[in-house]
């Protein structure tokens, strides 16, 4: 297994991440944001995203991940919750990547259950295809070819998350 070259290099990222927060800003100007990483795949996205907000925001994370890859049932487990109070809140969801749309779906509803004023979401990759489950997109990156992308954040078997750019994961060149 090799990794490709760039898909998005860590100068596409960091344009595309200012012009994220810079959208989040201007909405919700005047007001403030509970802010939550989806980890373990959004951790360095969601770091550089909230340092380029200007708005006064909160950050929590929850740790969440999906069984698709293995048994196709799509059944998301929690394997840490959120600690800040949402409701009556903003709340924005930050995620790194939206494939068949299952964990953003099971999250956003279990998030809409404890009554938040809004709640948005934000997600540097749209591999759309991929999708099984519609799930509003409010904030996207990039949209990405149905292929395997390692770096920034995301894994295989989870190696490859510090690579500071997004490249393509091929069997063999
Ligand atoms: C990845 C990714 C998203 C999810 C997207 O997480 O970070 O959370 O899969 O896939 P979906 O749209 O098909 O649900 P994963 O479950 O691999 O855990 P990780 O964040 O720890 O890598």
């Amino acid at each position: 297994m090799v990794v490709g070259k760039p898909l998005f290099s860590e100068e596409d990222i960091q344009k595309k991440v200012k012009e994220l927060a810079e959208q989040i800003s201007k909405d919700f100007e005047g007001q403030e944001l509970v802010t939550i990483g989806i980890l373990k795949g959004a951790f360095m996205f969601f770091a550089d995203l909230v340092r380029h907000i200007k708005v006064p925001l909160t950050i929590d994370f929850i740790v969440a991940s999906s069984y698709i890859k293995e048994s196709t049932t799509g059944e998301v487990k929690i394997h840490y919750d959120v600690r800040e109070e949402i409701e009556g809140k903003n709340v924005l969801l930050v995620e790194d990547i939206v494939d068949t749309g299952i964990t953003l779906n099971y999250l956003r509803e279990r998030f809409l259950l404890r009554s938040p004023k809004t709640l948005k979401i934000c997600a540097l990759l749209d591999k759309k295809e991929r999708r099984l489950v519609d799930v509003p997109i409010d904030y996207k990156g990039f949209e990405i070819p149905n292929e395997f992308v390692v770096g920034y954040g995301l894994d295989y078997n989870n190696q490859y998350r510090n690579l500071p750019y997004i490249a393509i994961f091929k069997k063999s060149i």
